[in-house]
């Protein structure tokens, strides 16, 4: 079944019991246990609930995975994995890995013991000389977040295997539909279920597909003890946003194309980074993973005076953190995603003050043409 077929009929999309032709919001905490000496399916919502259970098979078809999890928000998922390692372990993340888990791994993991080193992955040796007896994980996000910098996977996968090392991927970007981690190699997947796969900015949700069944008992038994679980009212909505991924999906990377080919020729625009242009410095090796561009892409102004012009002047995108509805959203990452860092490690990441991030939605790519063109105008 390929992916678009999968989105539709690859999980539990009818409901077993009824034949419903939506699985229905199973809203209970509990569940009425006839035979009080024999288990049950479910139990309890915090240990399993069939709508959440169809979401976690939804994203385990999308992967090519054994095992989903459905968390109440990507962060949720991100900290519950990353809690799989114990008091003396350490990590490697990349330097522009996205900002929450940053502050995780930097902020909370030290309280358990745990290290971390950051390092620039686009450098494997600097990866591999980061890497210590202790290192129980690599972690990886491509392309990366604003300024969608692209890490090969399998070369990282490469690298950890030989030292013995899990790798875990946030995919939020590509999506499970045009990057298949566990198929190259990656041993946890993860993805923020807020963006794309719900894809209409009325939800936080995280989800995590695996293969291993030890790390799947693990995992599970994290679950349940932190108990970020996502509820059944947000299971439900993922999975209404996840039949039309596909199509939606589709638009916003047609019009990301689009516009970004516009702004890399636009006398206004001093970068454009986008790993569907030809001139990005990785798109060789992004082709070789993924089977698209993506839907983000992020642009510099020169300067924060340009930004509030043309944010000012916007009419159809709307000013927001976030990314991945069926809307248009510009963020300003300086302020926005990476304002708990320093303007030096800002600046050092390439965060500078005229860079915007723009996240395409699926309106007509001519009517997002014309109002950026109408806004840079101003300038
Ligand atoms: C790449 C990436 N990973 C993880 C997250 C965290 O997801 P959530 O906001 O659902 O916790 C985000 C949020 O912006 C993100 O962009």
């Amino acid at each position: 079944m390929l992916d678009n077929t999968k989105l539709i009929h690859g999980y539990p999309v009818v409901d077993p019991h009824t034949g419903a032709a939506s699985i229905p919001k199973y809203q209970t905490s509990t569940f009425n246990q006839q035979a009080i000496f024999e288990s049950q399916e479910y139990s309890y919502t915090r240990f399993g609930n069939p709508t959440v259970a169809a979401l976690e098979e939804g994203i385990a078809a999308l992967e090519g995975a054994k095992h989903g999890f459905a968390f109440s928000s990507g962060m949720a998922a991100i900290s519950t994995v990353l809690m799989l390692l114990e008091s003396g372990n350490h990590l490697v993340v990349p330097k522009e890995v996205y900002g929450g888990t940053c502050q995780f791994v930097k902020d909370i993991l030290p309280n358990y013991q745990i290290t971390s080193s950051f390092v620039d992955y686009s450098d494997l040796e600097e990866v591999e000389k980061a890497i210590t007896k202790d290192t129980r994980v690599l972690y990886i996000e491509t392309p990366s977040n604003p300024l969608l910098k692209v890490a090969d996977i399998k070369s990282l996968v490469q690298l950890a295997k030989k030292y013995d090392v899990l790798t875990v991927m946030d995919n939020t970007f590509m999506t499970p539909l045009y990057q298949k981690p566990l198929a190259l190699g990656v041993d946890i997947v993860i993805e923020s279920a807020t963006k794309f796969l719900n894809g209409h900015s009325d939800v936080v949700a995280g989800l995590v597909a695996l293969n291993d069944d030890q790390l799947e008992k693990s995992l599970r038994l994290h679950q349940k003890a932190f108990g970020a679980i996502l509820g059944v009212e947000d299971a439900w909505l993922v999975l209404r946003g996840m039949k039309t991924m596909g199509i939606r999906m589709e638009k916003s990377c047609q019009n990301a194309q689009i516009i970004a080919k516009f702004l890399a020729g636009h006398p206004k625009i001093q970068n454009v980074y986008y790993p569907g242009l030809t001139s990005h410095p990785s798109y060789e090796v992004h082709r070789e993973q993924a089977t698209s561009g993506g839907a983000v892409l992020s642009f510099d102004l020169g300067n924060e005076e340009n930004v509030a012009t043309m944010t000012e002047h916007l009419q159809l995108p709307i000013i927001a953190v976030s990314l991945g509805g069926v809307e248009s959203i510009v963020s300003y990452p300086r302020t926005m995603s990476h304002a708990c860092l320093s303007e030096e490690d800002r600046l050092e990441q390439g965060v500078t003050p005229g860079l915007l991030r723009l996240s395409c939605g699926i309106e007509d790519s001519e009517d997002l043409l014309k109002d950026i063109e109408q806004a840079l105008s101003f300038i």
